[in-house]
């Protein structure tokens, strides 16, 4: 998909369908805003790797650079930045999940930033993300295993008596 070349998006509430936000216009201005969240998301070393993809979420999603698609490209990236920080070996982390369950708290914090510089609550909110579906993950890693290892031990259970049984059938 193409960076957005013409006028005309905007996010709009809803429910009641309200103009709540209109990102930046014109190609030059957007790749121009690219540029700059793709420095700080390199060059920012001295900032914790977690605050860095909280901000650099925002930055993405307040550029809006397509014209659909930037909720899920944004999200992708996040798994794929903590990748690149090493703090994931795979992008396993399905932080989107999260962000779904909580959506209009999402929306709220990311509006929030934009109208009165709240970006405590917008970092709160995605870290406290990053904890919980860290939490999520390894419960689901340490499940899947243990399905894994009952049933090896099914299939590994002498079957003689099932293969006696169904001999009349
Ligand atoms: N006030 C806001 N300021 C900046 N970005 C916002 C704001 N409200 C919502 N967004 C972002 O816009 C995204 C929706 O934009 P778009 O429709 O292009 O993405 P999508 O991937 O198609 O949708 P979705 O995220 O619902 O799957 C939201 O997921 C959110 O990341
Ligand atoms: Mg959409």
């Amino acid at each position: 998909m193409q960076v957005r070349r013409v006028p005309g998006t905007a996010l709009a509430n809803q429910t009641n369908s309200d103009i709540i936000y209109t990102p930046p216009v014109g190609l030059a201005l957007l790749r121009q805003k690219l540029a700059n969240w793709e420095f700080y998301l390199h060059e920012q070393q001295d900032l914790d790797s977690l605050i860095r993809m909280a901000v650099g979420h925002y930055q993405f999603e307040t550029i809006h650079p397509f014209t659909n698609g930037n909720g899920r490209t944004g999200r992708v990236l996040n798994s794929l930045y903590l990748t690149q920080e090493n703090l994931l070996t795979l992008p396993i982390l399905y932080l989107s999940r999260y962000i779904i369950n909580n959506k209009a708290d999402y929306y709220r914090f990311l509006l929030g930033v934009t109208r009165y510089r709240d970006w405590e609550y917008w970092l709160y909110y995605l870290i406290q993300g990053v904890a919980e579906t860290a939490l999520w993950t390894t419960a689901k890693i340490a499940a899947i295993r243990a399905l894994h290892n009952m049933t090896i031990d099914h299939v590994k259970k002498p079957r003689l008596k099932f293969i006696a049984e169904s001999w009349w059938i």
